[in-house]
């Protein structure tokens, strides 16, 4: 097997094959593929891993440390005995939900109401439906380039706050979402265009499902400036795709991607996967 590494896209996306992660991967060629992360956009396609849990960790670790999910509102879908592992699937076992159902179905960057924001996910698609079930990826640093120096001038002074509690209501209504829940991760302010801290890249930093309004301003006020803006992040010319093969594994930087899941495949088939969370710095 030799290592491939190819570009799939203009904005996001660059395909790994001919290499298995869950082996011993060598430095050299980890920090390869490292580097095409950065230089792609923030998405890495690793084409045909078959990988325990254990190797899922293990390298998912190679990307930094990893946020521990005990007690977090996803708690009912970590992988018994793998605390780091949190399941999505449409699957129902003698009445229990093998995955969050739904998950991440709007434009989102994972886990930014938290303080120390997601720097990766890694998603293991270990069943994919035969069609159905994609994920959309949005380029934020291609988006803020392609407005104008005025719209950059003046987003870079804004902050939004993010809260947990919106998502209560929105995208965590079928889930328990306890005040314990709320007050461990209580509303945050972040920029609007936070700096990639390894590219140096501007990013336009938003999640529709936490993103309640611009700090300073009425939630009113926010709304049509918000509108334009996820209106704007998400147009084709900086989305890719993503059709799921068995096995791939997804690798995304949520400092300058967001994602989008479609939840079209009810009745189509089985999707069950595994994902890993790795910890970043405070956006900035
Ligand atoms: C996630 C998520 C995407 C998907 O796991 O963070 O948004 O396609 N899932 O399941
Ligand atoms: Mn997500």
């Amino acid at each position: 097997m030799t290592l491939s590494i190819q570009r799939i896209h203009p904005v996001v996306g660059t395909e790994v094959s001919g290499v298995s992660v869950g082996s011993n991967l060598d430095s050299g060629s980890f920090q390869q593929i490292y580097q095409a992360w950065l230089d792609g956009g923030g998405l890495l396609i690793l084409r045909d891993q078959e990988l325990s849990p254990e190797e899922h960790i293990a390298f998912s670790r190679r990307f930094g440390e990893l946020d521990p999910l005990e007690g977090q509102t996803v708690m009912p879908y970590l992988l018994p005995g793998y605390p780091e592992i949190y399941r999505v699937s449409n699957k129902v076992k003698d009445g229990v939900k093998q995955g969050r159902q739904r998950a991440g179905t709007y434009w989102h960057s994972d886990n930014s109401h938290k303080e120390y924001a997601a720097k990766a996910s890694l998603l293991h698609g270990i069943e994919v439906p035969p069609y159905g079930g994609d994920t959309l990826f949005a380029g934020m640093a291609a988006a803020y380039q392609a407005l104008s120096g005025t719209m950059q001038r003046l987003l870079g002074g804004l902050r939004c706050i993010h809260d947990f509690e919106k998502a209560k209501s929105g995208s965590f209504k079928n889930e328990t979402v306890t005040d314990r829940h709320l007050n461990a991760t209580p509303a945050i302010s972040h920029p609007l265009v936070r700096t990639h801290p390894e590219t140096g890249a501007k990013c336009l930093y938003l999640n529709a499902g936490v993103v309640t309004h611009i700090e300073g301003m009425t939630a009113e006020e926010s709304a049509p400036l918000l509108d334009f803006l996820y209106a704007h992040c998400t147009r084709p010319e900086f989305v890719y795709r993503h059709r799921w093969r068995r096995n791939d594994l997804l690798v995304w930087d949520n400092r300058c991607l967001m994602h989008y899941a479609v939840a079209d495949y009810d009745g189509v088939g089985d999707r069950y996967m595994h994902r890993t969370t790795v910890w970043g710095d405070r956006p900035v």
